[in-house]
């Protein structure tokens, strides 16, 4: 190779390492935000990452663009490992025309995404633009549905996680929302459909970019965002975090990382976490990080309809999903928000042959006109339909209450579980007590000397009949009644022994998920 081509390749790759220039790279370092390499430089494991793509420009003159010809064309792409493991990424150049996007830099995204799924391996996007490329027009929008077309056909497939680190507006959102995971960065990430100027012409509102759609919004109140980071490190550190949970792809069993905690390890202050008072609450927290691996536990969603506690965890060095109702929140009741989050995390885990362990404390689903008329009958039936469709290892535990309708959703032995379990303190029936005793006694306690004695009587009778575990354990609904304390070692062997299970759903297109 002769000396000038080797000084052009030089030049070409010094050029594109640049970005949109110094000044460019100062102004994105004092909004608080890193450049799209230093990002990747976190995301992925030391020295690992192969750029492609790097020599791409966008191809078009209008508005004056033919004088500037940015290499890259606003996106780093490529490859890299995380823990040892192929990822295909792309990370968006803000310093580049603002990140927007257009033909080149939808190709670039696509080419890896096709790759990826050939390979099958996770893709995880970095998303810090200004949305279409205005200057390029309809090939920016055609270059966006072509990106959802790919997140569509990939979605259970390959894991596609969507990291957010600055502006991710108008119709740029729908690519995240269709990913598995969106993950955002509090106080420099904001996504919204339409920006606050667009708000107030069309509604009068005065909303700021926060407040609109930042981090804590989507968390707490939108459901959009899964979990959020305090500065971006901790974002993409977050990011590992919860691919260490997940396979490479649909084919593949999440990775099992061994650790010390030892498989029948007991724990005996899980024998008293239950209070006595039914009426009383605690935290399902506590119990989830007394039994799992190295009291481990990566929530999901954790400030989103907290009245259900989704996330990952080991257990003798296994993924399982874990979905548990809280009885420290609304005590457990499952309402809209609740089965929407519940059922996609059903969805993701059954899809990556991530096994659901399930622990139950239910009072049944949210009475009122807000729910009602907000349509829980076709929300609740979302979290139905994923419990049942899934064909992944579930095991289920109920630790208290499990009252009506709400018994056979969450991962009941008639949907299809495997392993159900119960604690002694379990109330397994239609309905708890109270309400079932007004029901079926109304005339006796109506015509009794003292109606307000006979309800107590009647309920404690209703109580010590029927608010345990062996009525439906005598019908072999529940596989076996155990000590809390045992709980750990009861489920590691029963992952162990469901290990190769197979199960399959009817041959058929799809289902029709009520949505
Ligand atoms: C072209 C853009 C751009 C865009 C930003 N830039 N967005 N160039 N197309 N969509 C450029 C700016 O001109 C500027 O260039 C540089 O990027 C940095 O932008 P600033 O405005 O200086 O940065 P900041 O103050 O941080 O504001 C960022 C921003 C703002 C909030 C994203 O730029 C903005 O509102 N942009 C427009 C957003 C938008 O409406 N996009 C279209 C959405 S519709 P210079 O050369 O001056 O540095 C959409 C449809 C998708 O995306 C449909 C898919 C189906």
């Amino acid at each position: 190779m002769a000396d000038q081509q080797t000084e052009k390749l030089d030049e070409m790759r010094k050029r594109a390492l640049a970005g949109g220039g110094e000044k460019r790279i100062e102004d994105q370092h004092r909004k608080g935000k890193l450049t799209a390499r230093e990002r990747l430089d976190i995301l992925l494991d030391e020295g690992s990452f192969e750029e492609i793509d790097a020599f791409v420009t966008h191809q078009t003159s209008d508005f004056g663009l033919d004088k500037n010809r940015p290499l890259g064309d606003g996106v780093v792409t490529g490859s890299g490992t995380i823990d040892g493991r192929p990822v295909f990424v792309f990370s968006q150049d803000f310093t580049i025309f603002g990140g927007s996007l257009a033909g080149g830099h939808a190709l670039k995204i696509c080419k890896i995404m096709d790759l990826a799924l050939k390979v099958g391996a996770p893709v995880i996007g970095l998303n810090d633009s200004g949305g279409a490329r205005i200057q390029e027009g309809v090939v920016s929008l055609g270059g966006y549905a072509d990106i959802f077309l790919r997140n569509t056909l990939a979605s259970g497939v390959i894991p596609q996680l969507s990291v957010i680190l600055g502006p991710c507006a108008g119709g740029a959102v729908y690519s995240p929302a269709i990913t598995d995971f969106i993950l955002m960065t509090r106080g420099t990430s904001h996504m919204f459909v339409t920006g606050p100027n667009v708000v107030k012409t069309v509604t009068h509102e005065d909303i700021d970019f926060e407040g609109l759609g930042g981090a804590d919004i989507h968390a707490e109140k939108s459901g959009v965002a899964h979990m959020v980071g305090d500065g971006e490190a901790a974002t993409l550190h977050l990011t590992r975090k919860l691919l260490s949970f997940i396979p490479q792809n649909n084919l593949e069993d999440p990775p099992i990382l061994r650790n010390d905690d030892p498989y029948d390890r007991g724990d005996d202050e899980l024998n008293t976490l239950v209070p006595l008072n039914p009426n009383k609450p605690y935290d399902i927290k506590e119990a989830i990080v007394r039994i799992v691996d190295e009291g481990d536990f990566l929530e999901i969603q954790p400030n989103y309809a907290a009245n259900i506690v989704i996330g990952f965890a080991r257990l003798g060095g296994r993924s399982v999903g874990i979905v548990a109702n809280q009885p420290a929140v609304l005590a457990g009741v499952l309402d809209i928000n609740s089965s929407i989050k519940a059922a996609r995390f059903v969805r993701f885990c059954d899809s990556f042959n991530i096994p659901l362990v399930t622990f139950v404390d239910v009072p049944g689903f949210l009475p009122g006109t807000g729910q009602e008329h907000g349509g829980i009958i076709k929300h609740g039936a979302k979290l139905l339909y994923a419990f049942c469709e899934a064909t992944v290892p579930k095991l289920t535990v109920i630790t208290r209450k499990a009252y009506g309708g709400a018994y056979d959703v969450m991962s009941s032995k008639h949907i299809r579980a495997d392993l159900n379990l119960a604690w002694p303190t379990a109330e397994i029936a239609v309905m708890g007590p109270k309400g079932a005793v007004e029901i079926i006694f109304k005339k006796e306690i109506a015509a009794a000397a003292d109606p307000r004695m006979e309800l107590d009587k009647k309920i404690n009778e209703y109580r010590t009949k029927f608010a345990n575990p062996y009525v439906a354990a005598s019908y072999g609904y529940i596989d076996d009644v155990i000590k809390p304390a045992h709980t750990r070692h009861r489920l590691i062997k029963g992952l162990a022994l469901l290990d190769g299970k197979k199960d399959t759903m009817p041959p058929k297109k799809h289902g029709n998920l009520p949505l």
